[in-house]
C-alpha cells in the first residue's frame, strides 16, 4: 500500500527528478446517514487514516505523464486530449479533474505525476472520491490557484463524476475527503454543505469490515434508486425528500406506489436516525448511537434493498459480539464494506472472531481494521 514516501520515491525514480508538489486525500467510512446526501439529507462519514497520495513537478512541454502504482500504469497524452477510449480505464479521474479545470478557465501546463493509494479499490472507502481530491489539490496548489473552499472542492469532484465520469453520486464522499478532520467524525448538511464535527467517544474504536465482495456503483441499481427518490419527492411535492417530515410518513405514505413508500420510508426515516445518532454520540450514549446503526442496517436492507449476502453476514456476526455497539453496512452497498462500533477494550478479539466466522461463512477473506478520524485533503510545496 503505497504511502507518501513510496509516491516521492516512484517519483524520484521514473521522472528522474523530485517531485515539487505532494498532495494528499483520505478515504472515509460512512458511520450513518446512508443514501441521503442525493436527497439534501444528512451524512455522518469520517475521513480515514488511509489516503491517496500524490507527487507531481511542471513539465517544459504540453505532455501529461500519469504514473499510478496501484495499477502498475504509466501513461502520456497532451493536454486537451481527455476523452476517448485510447486512454486507459484508471485515467479517468486524473483526466476528469484536468478536463474540469479547464471548463472553470484555468489554463493548465503540462506536469508529470505518480499516484499511489493505500484505500482498496471498489471496497467501499471511496478510492475514487479521495483520488479525486488529490489530484484537484496537487493541481491547484501547482498552478497556485487557492480561490476554492473545501466544499467547492468536493463539489468539482462530484461535477467529475456527474459530467466526465457518468456516475450520479452525491456529495458526501468528495465532502468527507476534503473537510474531514482528524479526531472528528462530520455530520454534513447535504442541502448547505454546512458541517459540525462530532467526537466519537474515545472508550470506542470504529472498525471498517471488508466483505471482499467488490461492488461496481456504476453498473448496479445506484442510479435507479436515485430516481425512485426524485419520484417520491415529486409526487409529495416537496423539493427533495429531506423536506419530509418522519411524523408525516403515516399520513403520506400510503397516496405512493408500494416501492417508492419503500424508497421514501428509508431515506426519512435515515435521515432522523442520523441527526439522532449525532445527538447521542455528543452525550457519549454508545448503546443509541449502536441501536441507530443496527435500524439503519435492516432499513437499507429491507426498504432500501441495497444490502446483499455478504454485507447481511458480516453485519449480523458482527452485531453478535460482545461489545459491540452496532453495526451497518456502509457505501453504496451491493458489496464493499461494513462498519461497526466497538468497545475499545475487545477491538482486537472482536476482528479475532469476526473475521474467520465470515470467511466459513462465505469462503471470502474479509480485512477488518480499526480506523481513527484523520485530516482532510491538502498539497504542499516541497
Ligand atoms: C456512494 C455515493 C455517495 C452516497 C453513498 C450512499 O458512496 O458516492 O454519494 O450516495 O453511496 O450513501
Amino acid at each position: 500500500m503505497p504511502d507518501e514516501r513510496a509516491v516521492r520515491e516512484a517519483f524520484a525514480a521514473r521522472i528522474g527528478h523530485e517531485p515539487r508538489v505532494i498532495a494528499q486525500a483520505p478515504g472515509r467510512i460512512n458511520l450513518i446517514g446512508e443514501h441521503t446526501d442525493y436527497n439534501d439529507g444528512f451524512v455522518l462519514p469520517m475521513s480515514i487514516d488511509r489516503a491517496t497520495h500524490l507527487a507531481l513537478a511542471p513539465r517544459q512541454d504540453d505532455q501529461v505523464r500519469v504514473i499510478s502504482l496501484d495499477f502498475n500504469g504509466d501513461t502520456t497524452f497532451t493536454l486537451g486530449d481527455w476523452r476517448g477510449d485510447h486512454h486507459p480505464h484508471w485515467t479517468r479521474y486524473p483526466r476528469g479533474v484536468m478536463w474540469l479545470l479547464g471548463e472553470k478557465g484555468h489554463t493548465l501546463g503540462g506536469v508529470d505525476m505518480v499516484l499511489g493509494s493505500e484505500l482498496p479499490i471498489g471496497a467501499g472507502v471511496s478510492s475514487s472520491a479521495s483520488v479525486e481530491m488529490a489530484v484537484l489539490e496537487g493541481l491547484l496548489a501547482l498552478h497556485r490557484v487557492d480561490q476554492y473552499s473545501q466544499a467547492e472542492k468536493a463539489l468539482m469532484g462530484v461535477e467529475v463524476e456527474h459530467r466526465f465520469v457518468g456516475m450520479p453520486c452525491g456529495v458526501m464522499d468528495q465532502m468527507a475527503s476534503a473537510a474531514g478532520d482528524a479526531g472528528h467524525a462530520l455530520l454534513i448538511d447535504c442541502r448547505s454543505l454546512e458541517t459540525e464535527l462530532v467526537s466519537i467517544p474515545p472508550s470506542a474504536v470504529v472498525i471498517v469490515m471488508d466483505t471482499a465482495k467488490k461492488r461496481g456503483l456504476v453498473d448496479s441499481e445506484y442510479g435507479l434508486r436515485r430516481q425512485q427518490c426524485e419520484e417520491g419527492a415529486r409526487l409529495l411535492g416537496v423539493k427533495a425528500l429531506r423536506d419530509v417530515a418522519e411524523a408525516d410518513l403515516g399520513r403520506l405514505l400510503p397516496t405512493l406506489p408500494p416501492i417508492i413508500q419503500k424508497r421514501v420510508r428509508h431515506v426519512v426515516t435515515e435521515d432522523a436516525r442520523t441527526l439522532a445518532a449525532v445527538q447521542a454520540l455528543r452525550t457519549g450514549d454508545l448503546a443509541t448511537t449502536g441501536r441507530l446503526f443496527n435500524e439503519s442496517h435492516a432499513s437499507l436492507r429491507d426498504d432500501y434493498e441495497v444490502s446483499c449476502r455478504e454485507l447481511d453476514t458480516i453485519v449480523a456476526l458482527a452485531q453478535a459480539r460482545p461489545g459491540c455497539y452496532g453495526a451497518r453496512m456502509s457505501g453504496g452497498g451491493f458489496g464493499g464494506c461494513a462498519v461497526a462500533l466497538v468497545d475499545r477494550a475487545v477491538g482486537d478479539s472482536f476482528i479475532a472472531a469476526v473475521a474467520p466466522a465470515y470467511q466459513e461463512a462465505t469462503g471470502l477473506t474479509p480485512d477488518l481494521y480499526p480506523v481513527i478520524p484523520a485530516p482532510g485533503s491538502s498539497a504542499r510545496w516541497l
